[in-house]
């Protein structure tokens, strides 16, 4: 072991340091994290990339990308000048042990490393190999390795093999910061806070689940990670499929980080494997051509900077699932996200089950109660019930019932990452997945990555600004459902 410096404080080292992640999410949290005394005095961030730059130069391109990611209002000269004093910049080749010798003469922190890969996933095996080798990893360090983790199962398994020879499970942060919204965790209150859901909160009672996170930005300068991705592996593998774990899960036994990841194992684990028939009817995928997206003419995921030619990779993917246990029997999981979309807008729609018989008979403005949880891009919860339309007669006419999150507490509601990096700090592990938990949820998506190469499935084009292609809406109507947005 190298020496360490003896301060109480953790040093947060980010691998990938000047990539696009820190500079638009990592350094942006941690400086709302130091602005409301989140951050001790003494921690240290410190940045770890391929460009021989000096301290300084990393500040300047920090100072001069960061704070655009930051809300206005948040900005404080003298805030963000202390928080730069916070960074350090290190070059280090990562795949080269001498290298480190860098980090180690930062004589890193006695008391908590936090290790922090945001670099392809492939390096991670290596880094970790690297740190442990240059005597960098303790009982006390602790590792958050960003996703996607891994391209399939074998690839995951291997980086998770690879890791524990270094770290602890516990140690162990895998990251999915959808499960740091605020909407996400309070769906969970929602759910097991509220004596009165719960009695409903399976079939018969509710028909159906749908769960979009449709985005309005194209593939901007990422082809080169997404177009071996595609929006599989790069959202339903995780954001989605963590979303519907915290739909579909069972009561845990308490919030300890075991006990919640146990009943979100049992739901990836039941959910119903596609064979080819399956995948023929039940997903879709499809691929943005040129349109209007908020508002301005944008390019064709083919036109995009890096795609190559003939690209065959799904932007947007829709999909049917079932959770085949108890509670779910025969309650479809719709799941649906997309790239260049109509609107940003990720919710999920828990829809209940008719009447068996209404003395209202059918109507026009007749409608299924439906709870809807908007995630992005304002954080609400309503439940759409049926009243009286005023005037004579009985006619029914559909309202909201609306909890304003907003305005139901004036405390700051952080982002995701920064929620994420303070309970890494802390050694919460609860909103982060476990290693059985992420193998299991390739387990399921796996099968599909394989059936549509077997069926030789190309992505539909739909233009930029609309909601997919048409075979989504198929997918629903089948079963006499329609998307939320085209009820
Ligand atoms: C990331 C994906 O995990 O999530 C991106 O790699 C996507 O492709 C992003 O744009 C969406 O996150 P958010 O928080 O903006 O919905």
């Amino acid at each position: 072991m190298t020496s360490a410096h003896d301060s109480a404080a953790p040093d947060i080292v980010i691998f990938g340091g000047a990539g696009d992640l820190s500079f638009r999410k990592l350094l942006p949290a941690l400086y709302m994290a130091h602005l409301h005394s989140r951050l001790e005095d003494g921690v240290r961030i410190i940045a770890v990339g391929r460009q021989p730059w000096s301290r300084q130069q990393y500040l300047d391109f920090i100072d001069a990308r960061s704070p655009g990611f930051i809300e206005p209002q948040a900005m404080e000269t003298g805030a963000w000048r202390r928080f730069l004093a916070r960074l350090q910049y290190v070059t280090v080749d990562v795949t080269e042990g001498r290298s480190y010798q860098a980090l180690a003469d930062l004589k890193l922190s006695g008391h908590q490393r936090l290790f922090y890969l945001a670099t392809a996933p492939a390096l991670f095996t290596s880094i970790c190999a690297h740190l442990h080798a240059a005597g960098l990893v303790d009982a006390n360090s602790r590792v958050v390795l960003e996703k996607p983790l891994g391209t399939d199962l074998a690839s995951a398994q291997a980086i998770n093999t690879e890791v524990a020879r270094y770290f602890r499970e516990d140690q162990i942060y895998r990251i999915d910061h959808y499960l740091g919204k605020e909407t996400v965790q309070n769906l969970m209150v929602l759910r097991f806070g509220n004596a009165i859901f719960e009695p409903l909160w399976r079939a018969p009672f509710i028909k159906s689940v749908q769960i979009t996170v449709a985005e309005t930005v194209g593939v901007g300068s990422r082809a080169g990670f997404y177009d071996g991705a595609g929006a599989l592996r790069d959202m339903v593998q995780n954001h989605l499929l963590q979303l519907l774990c915290i739909v579909a899960m069972e009561p845990p036994v308490s919030l300890d980080a075991d006990d919640v990841r146990d009943e979100k194992l049992k739901v990836l684990r039941s959910l119903r494997k596609m064979d080819l028939a399956a995948i023929r009817r039940d997903t879709v995928r499809g691929q943005y051509g040129a349109g209007v997206a908020d508002g301005q003419s944008v390019r064709g995921y083919l036109q995009e900077d890096g795609v190559p030619a003939g690209s065959q990779t799904e932007t947007f993917v829709a999909l049917r699932a079932h959770i085949d246990n108890a509670r779910w029997a025969n309650v479809p999981f719709f799941l649906r996200t997309g790239k260049r979309m109509a609107k940003r807008h990720s919710e999920i729609i828990i829809e209940f089950a008719e009447q068996p018989f209404s003395i209202f008979g059918t109507g026009p403005n007749h409608q299924p109660n439906r709870l809807i949880i908007t995630l992005q891009p304002e954080e609400s919860i309503h439940l759409g019930m049926m009243v009286k339309e005023p005037g004579s007669g009985m006619n029914l006419h559909p309202v909201k019932l609306e909890l304003d999150l907003q305005s139901s507490s004036d405390k700051r509601r952080a982002e995701a990452y920064e929620r994420l990096l303070i309970d890494v700090m802390k050694g919460r592990l609860t909103h982060f997945m476990r290693r059985d938990e992420l193998e299991a949820a390739w387990r399921w998506v796996e099968p599909i990555l394989r059936g549509w190469q077997a069926l030789d499935d190309k992505p539909r084009s739909y233009p930029a600004g609309s909601w997919g292609p048409a075979t989504a809406s198929a997918l629903m109507a089948r079963e006499d459902l329609t998307w939320f947005e085209e009820s």
